[in-house]
């Protein structure tokens, strides 16, 4: 590994827990505009400042995000399909000659293990890892997972550790029964997404298991920006991810800074009232 690979590595995983809050925003490159994703500028503003680093695509990277933030920019490189379609259709969508000129800090590709077009996203991912060895670029496969399959220890322990043996730096996968199994089988950190949203108290009990399991930290969307307190929620988060907050502890730091919010705009409504 070059060292500019390493130090790229090293702006994302913090260096004195070794773990990250990777807040991902990249789900419209085949779903759209998600809910709470309709503006992305108005969703990632006032939660940049809690973010270890921002997964997302060049698109929205280029409009709605200022060119003078110190976050760390995972970049999304693969797609080429979407909701509409075969899911697991997707080539390389941008180069990490791009990815460099966009100063990323890593590029990140879906495979689709299982996938009618698993051979090809096995192949975008290799291609990409010996790219990024090439530039110094560290390469976050995703194991995305089909309508299909089941979100299990032992088919998301297979995704992981291909995505590992095909050389991936970063391991992005999902929560489940046996994840410690899951973590001892793959060579490189792990990082879970969050899924679909779902009670803030379960999506913090979720976080918390996984890094008690081994997980390295999250790379998190939905349930931080579709939450009644996505400030509130990344906090938490990141309470339980580098500072071993218990559930309790990081639902009590989401639930206060809701009443802030909740305070803050019967204030700003009451003056615009006035
Ligand atoms: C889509 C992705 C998303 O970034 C991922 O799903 C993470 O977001 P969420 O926590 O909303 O699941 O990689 O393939």
């Amino acid at each position: 590994m070059s060292w500019g690979l390493k130090n790229r590595l090293a702006r994302i995983l913090n260096s004195q827990t070794g773990r990250t809050v990777m807040l991902a925003v990249d789900h419209g490159y085949f779903q759209g505009p998600t809910t709470g994703l309709e503006n992305p500028r108005r969703t990632l503003e006032p939660l940049i400042p809690y973010a270890d680093s921002l997964m997302l695509t060049r698109g929205v990277l280029r409009t709605s995000v200022s060119d003078d933030i110190r976050v760390p920019i995972v970049l999304r490189v693969s797609g080429g399909t979407s909701i509409l379609k075969e899911l697991s259709n997707e080539g390389v969508t941008t180069s990490v000659e791009e990815a460099i000129r966009l100063n990323a800090s890593a590029v990140a590709v879906s495979i689709f293990v299982g996938g009618e077009f698993e051979r090809q996203t096995l192949l975008n991912l290799s291609r990409l890892v010996d790219e990024g060895e090439r530039y110094g670029m560290p390469v976050l496969a995703v194991t995305a997972v089909g309508r299909e399959m089941n979100r299990d220890a032992r088919y998301l322990g297979l995704a992981t550790r291909i995505a590992a043996e095909l050389g991936a730096h970063i391991v992005k996968t999902y929560y489940c029964e046996g994840f410690s199994k899951v973590v001892d089988g793959c060579p490189v950190p792990l990082v879970i997404a969050g899924g679909k949203k779902i009670p803030e108290e379960d999506a913090l009990r979720l976080a918390y298991n996984a890094i008690s399991e081994g997980a390295v930290g999250v790379d998190m969307g939905r349930n931080i920006f579709q939450s009644d307190s996505p400030v509130g929620m990344i906090k938490a988060v990141r309470a339980i991810v580098h500072e071993e907050a218990s559930v309790d502890a990081a639902f009590k730091l989401y639930s206060e800074s809701r009443k802030v919010m909740h305070v803050e705009r019967t204030v700003a409504s009451a003056e615009s009232a006035e």
